[in-house]
This record gives structure tokens, C-alpha cells and sequence, in this order.
């Protein structure tokens, strides 16, 4: 009996010890890339490819094209002559942002890369013959910002990928589909991406959700892949456009046009669920992603800072969104927001690099930050405060802190403040004309 017991715990050790191995255990190197990737609190996101040159957008051989192959002609016509990586990570750099994120391969199934996988790729397939993925690589290493990778998993070129709800009107046949194949050509050019470029921020998967409507669930085995980028370099992140709850091995929570848990957008279920790993949101600066010549509708630059100071107040990044034009250039309302954004992030940046969200969650005035000891109160809605006996707006914040001192962030002059049953009320001018007006609480 006693044999049986112990045998028989044995087995459930074995089984357990079985299922934490299958575990996710993220090594050092890559909870330290997390924390250095959580302080960054701004990214460029790009896209860019040959359906710039159409110049409606990055769905648009889904949305208008019947045939693939008339798409493809694209690839003989693009001809970026004004590309320059040091200049558009330059322009980066200098509006505040620690990272780019670029579309390596979108659902139109073309790689921006010298890939050996398919000839459907920027150096063998157009005129222009050059990797832009290395120039960029190159510049980034030089100017100190990290590279990620946007990676479609789906792909609306390619006959071995198994469709799913789109790219079904482009004339690709159903029954060639062969996803071991598919599989390990992903796997291949994901290897590339992260041997021959140096040393990748993160890998952002996008296209999961075009097998959620499957009737019998779909397998991506993921689990596999993220294994081989972990695999292949530990600090490399993984996040997953999947619009859920991270799933086993993903390094970040990533969240379409959405600020964490807010569920604005309407994507998908669990949404809400905002997990401890580092947050990412991404959005665009005008209404697409990629390049579309009718779309001037961008944000202004003092939305884009509330923007990014609104996601710094729930702990997570801002990753905006430019689509460079066919010609290889930014489009110049994007660069002048970059430099306006420019002047914000350095005179504020000690506000929102390196914080983590403030203990004063997110109100209708505005958001908080903090960072050794110090809260960062972001005024973006004056509006939103009532005035107080002398007229002033006043402002109340719950705080458990023994409150040393309330500051102006710009100037330093002292502001008034007094304590409240649970917390203080501080007396702010009656004119606020900042995009933010920030006070410092110690
Ligand atoms: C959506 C779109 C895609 C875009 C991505 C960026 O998934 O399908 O075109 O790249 O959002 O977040």
C-alpha cells in the first residue's frame, strides 16, 4: 500500500515537474530586456512596403485586388530613391522615442529584407535592390535605438499558408495549402531576422486573429516559435497582435489603438485583462498604417502628447505610427509632429522615461507618473477640476504619501497645497495653458 502511495506521488511529481518545464521561464537577460523596454515609453511603428507605392494603405490588395500576381508588379515599380535609415532614425531619436518597430514582412507576404526564403523580397524582386532592413539595423546600432521587428503571420501571397478569414479574394487556391511548410518557412526567415541583423528589441507578431472565427481552433504552434527566438536571443521580446490575454512565452501585452484594459475599440474578448508583463499601444498618427495619399486626417501634435502621457500614466509605451511614402521619405506632417513631440519629450521627459504608473489612477483632469520618490501630476484637462473658494481650480488627490513638497515640474516654483482627510488638495493657477501642466509631489 505504502509502495502504491509512494509510487503513485512519484508519478504526480514527475507530472507536475512535466508541466513546469513546458512552463515559460523567462531567463534574466530577458526580464532585464523587459524592464529596459518598459522605461522606454516611446516607439515608431512603421509600415512600410510595396503597397505604399498604391498608396491606399497597407490592406489594400485584401481590400481591391482580384489577382496577386497584378499586385506583385508593385514589387518592378518600387523604387524608394530617398530612403535614407539615418535620417528617419534620426528624426526618431530626436522626437523622444527609444525604438522603432518595423513591418519586416506584412500580410502582403513581401519581405523588406534580403531573405533566402522567397524571391519575393526587396533585393531580388524591385529595381531598388537594397536591404533596407540592414540600413536600418545599422543606423539604429549607431544612434542607440532598439529595433523590433513586425512579423505578419498570415499571408495573403503564398500558397502553402492555410487561409483563414481574409485574403480570400486575391485568386489563391484553397487546397494548396501545406502549413508544415508554411511553418517552416516562417521559422526560417525569423531566423534570419534575428542572425543577421545584431541584436533585435522584439519580434511583434500580427495576423493571429485570422483563424479566430475557425470552427476547430487553429493551431499556430506558437509556443514552438517563440522558443526559437528565445532560443536564438534571449533579450528579444515577443508580443502578439492577438488582441488577448498574453499567451504562453509572450514577453509584452500588446494593445490595438486602445489605451490598457480601456476596450475602446471593440476588438475581441479579453481585451480588459491587463496583465503584469510590459504594455505596449500602438496607433496610428493619421488614420491608416501604411501610406495613403487621401488620409491627412493626422492627430495634432498636442494629442499625440496627451497620448503618450496618457499611456505613460497606466505604465505602459506608446508605439505611433508613420507609413513612409513610396519615394523612400516621411510624410512632412508626420516630421513636423515628430519635432514638435521633440521639444515636449525634452523638456519633460523626466516625467514619463523610466516611471512607472502613479499611485493616482487615471482621472478626467489627467494622469500621474512616478519615479524615485517623486509623483508627476499630469494636468491635461484643466477643464475637468472644480474651482475652490478663491476661484482656482483645485485638485485632490487620494494619496497615502507624506507629501514634502508640491512644485511646478517647469520652473519649480512652490504651489499650495493642504491635507485632506485622505490625502491633499492643491491649489493651481487659474489659467493653465500647457498641452500638460505637471507638478512634482515628494
Ligand atoms: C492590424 C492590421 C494591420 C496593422 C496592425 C497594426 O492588425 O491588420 O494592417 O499592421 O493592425 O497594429
Amino acid at each position: 500500500m505504502k509502495k502504491t502511495l509512494l509510487a503513485a506521488a512519484f508519478g504526480l511529481a514527475s507530472l507536475l515537474g512535466a508541466s513546469a518545464q513546458a512552463k515559460y521561464e523567462p531567463t534574466e537577460a530577458n526580464l532585464k530586456s523587459r524592464e529596459e523596454f518598459r522605461d522606454m515609453k516611446l516607439g515608431i511603428f512603421l509600415h512600410w512596403g510595396i503597397y505604399s507605392t498604391f498608396a491606399q494603405g497597407e490592406w489594400y490588395l485584401q481590400n481591391a485586388v482580384p489577382d496577386r500576381y497584378e499586385y506583385a508588379k508593385a514589387a518592378d515599380a518600387f523604387y524608394p530613391h530617398r530612403f535614407d535609415a539615418r535620417q528617419w532614425v534620426r528624426s526618431f531619436k530626436e522626437a523622444g522615442a527609444k525604438y522603432i518597430c518595423f513591418t519586416s514582412r506584412h500580410h502582403d507576404g513581401f519581405s523588406m529584407w534580403n531573405t533566402k526564403q522567397s524571391k519575393y523580397n526587396i533585393v531580388e524582386a524591385t529595381p531598388f535592390g537594397r536591404d533596407v532592413i540592414k540600413e536600418l539595423a545599422e543606423a539604429c546600432k549607431e544612434e542607440g535605438i532598439r529595433l523590433h521587428f513586425y512579423y505578419s503571420h498570415l499571408d495573403w501571397m503564398r500558397d502553402d499558408y492555410p487561409m483563414g478569414r481574409t485574403g480570400t479574394n486575391v485568386g489563391k487556391p484553397r487546397d494548396k495549402a501545406d502549413w508544415k511548410s508554411y511553418y517552416s518557412f516562417m521559422n526560417n526567415q525569423l531566423t534570419e531576422l534575428l542572425t543577421q541583423y545584431g541584436s533585435i528589441g522584439a519580434i511583434w507578431f500580427d495576423g493571429w486573429w485570422d483563424h479566430e472565427e475557425d470552427s476547430v481552433p487553429f493551431d499556430w504552434h506558437l509556443q514552438e516559435q517563440y522558443e526559437l527566438i528565445h532560443r536564438l536571443q534571449p533579450t528579444c521580446l515577443v508580443g502578439n497582435n492577438h488582441h488577448g490575454a498574453p499567451m504562453e512565452g509572450e514577453d509584452i501585452q500588446i494593445f490595438e489603438r486602445d489605451l490598457p484594459g480601456e476596450m475602446t475599440t471593440g476588438f475581441a474578448k479579453s481585451v480588459a485583462e491587463v496583465s503584469r508583463l510590459p504594455l505596449e499601444t500602438c496607433e496610428t498618427m493619421n488614420g491608416m498604417w501604411g501610406y495613403k495619399v487621401t488620409d491627412n486626417n493626422y492627430k495634432s501634435t498636442a494629442d499625440i502628447i496627451r497620448l503618450l502621457i496618457k499611456t505613460s500614466g497606466k505604465g505602459a509605451n506608446l508605439l505611433m505610427n508613420i507609413g513612409p511614402q513610396p519615394n523612400g521619405e516621411l510624410p512632412a506632417v508626420a516630421l513636423q509632429r515628430l519635432k514638435e513631440l521633440g521639444e515636449w519629450t525634452t523638456a519633460y521627459g523626466e516625467t514619463i522615461y523610466g516611471t512607472d504608473a502613479g499611485d493616482v489612477k487615471p482621472q478626467p483632469w489627467g494622469v500621474t507618473t512616478k519615479k524615485d520618490g517623486k509623483l508627476f501630476v499630469h494636468v491635461l484637462a484643466p477643464e475637468c477640476l472644480v474651482p475652490g473658494d478663491g476661484g482656482n481650480p483645485v485638485l485632490y488627490l487620494p494619496l497615502d504619501w507624506k507629501v514634502k513638497s508640491v512644485t511646478e515640474f517647469i520652473g519649480g516654483a512652490k504651489v499650495e497645497y493642504r491635507k485632506t482627510s485622505n490625502g491633499i488638495a492643491v491649489v493651481l493657477p487659474r489659467k493653465i495653458e500647457a498641452v500638460d501642466y505637471v507638478l512634482v509631489v515628494q
